[in-house]
């Protein structure tokens, strides 16, 4: 299999799962396009895949996906330069301890988590449209199961961090679904992968406030034990849905799908089904994309 004449974005291409899925697709030979905050690190990043895995094609962009001007101009340049994409993986996610707003007035983890997958994937349709068969795949997180409160969806009433997180993934696929209803038809496919755990920077910088309060005596076991049983080839394996999803021959005519670590098909979560809450989250999507 190969992916050769392909152009693929990865957002958080420059660490954790990201890495890993850009380094994964640098082997079949695509084009590769990584983006980071940071030019140094985003460099660095593209370098090391070019030489581990001989792929010349691997380019480093930067922004910061929670500030609606990054995303305008990151798709921007990735349609100047470009022209066309073949996939978009939305994989950057974000924790945080407290709430904060970013600089347009949105609830961080919602704006990276739910709002970004959003914006990015509506700026680059033009450019996903240009191909015949183009990928997009959204990557949920935490345990995507329970409840959306449409009250707290930007986590005016309350926040626990790891909690709403959990939310704001549970958010991201009920924006997918709609998001994929709406393009039935046009050759663009989209779906959600799973990637399983991986003891990431996204895990190593939690704070013992960011667990629900029941859950932090057993934080200083979660930390010694996390690294071993979650270390690099976790953070591999956890590449595998989304490097599936991008660039298998049979995941072709797959679409609006929720696929599980193991790149299986699986049941979307009832919430995400759940017609007013993605009614809901779909409108405040529209609006805070600006
Ligand atoms: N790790 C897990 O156990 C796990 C489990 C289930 C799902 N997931 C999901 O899998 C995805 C990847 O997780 P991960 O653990 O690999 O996360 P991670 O380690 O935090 O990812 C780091 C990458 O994200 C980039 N990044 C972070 N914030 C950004 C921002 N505001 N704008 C642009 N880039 C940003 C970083 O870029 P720079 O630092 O270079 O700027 C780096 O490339 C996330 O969606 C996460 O929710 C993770």
């Amino acid at each position: 299999m190969t992916l050769n004449g392909k152009t693929v974005l990865v957002t958080g291409g420059t660490g954790g799962i990201g890495k890993e899925t850009a380094r994964g697709l640098a082997r079949l030979d695509a084009r590769v396009v990584l983006v980071g905050r940071d030019p140094g690190r985003a460099d660095a990043a593209a370098v090391e895949l070019q030489r581990d895995t001989g792929n010349g094609n691997v380019d480093a962009l930067t922004a910061d996906l929670t500030r609606r001007r990054d995303l305008h101009r990151l798709a921007d340049q990735v349609t100047a330069r470009y022209g066309s994409l073949d996939v978009l993986i939305n994989n950057v996610g974000v924790t945080r301890e407290r709430r904060e707003l970013t600089e347009d007035g949105i609830e961080t983890a919602f704006a990276a988590n739910v709002v970004a997958p959003y914006t990015l994937t509506h700026l680059l349709l033009p450019a996903l449209k240009r191909v015949p068969a183009a990928r997009v795949i959204n990557i949920t997180g935490g345990i995507p199961r329970g409840r959306i409160n449409l009250d707290n969806l930007q986590g005016e009433k309350s926040y626990v961090g790891l909690s709403f997180y959990n939310q704001t993934k549970l958010a991201l696929m009920a924006m997918s679904y709609t998001f994929a209803e709406r393009l039935t038809g046009t050759g663009v496919t989209l779906n959600v992968a799973y990637p399983g755990h991986a003891y990431t920077a996204m895990n190593q910088g939690l704070t013992i406030h960011t667990y629900p309060t029941l859950a932090r005596p057993v934080v200083p076991l979660l930390r010694l034990a996390l690294p071993v049983l979650y270390g690099h080839r976790a953070v591999v394996k956890a590449s595998r849905s989304s490097i599936y999803l991008a660039s298998s021959p049979q995941a072709q005519g797959i679409h609006g799908t929720y696929l599980n670590s193991r790149s299986q098909p699986t049941a979307w979560p009832d919430a995400v089904r759940d017609q007013r809450n993605r009614d809901t989250i779909w409108a405040l999507c529209e609006k805070l994309a600006g």
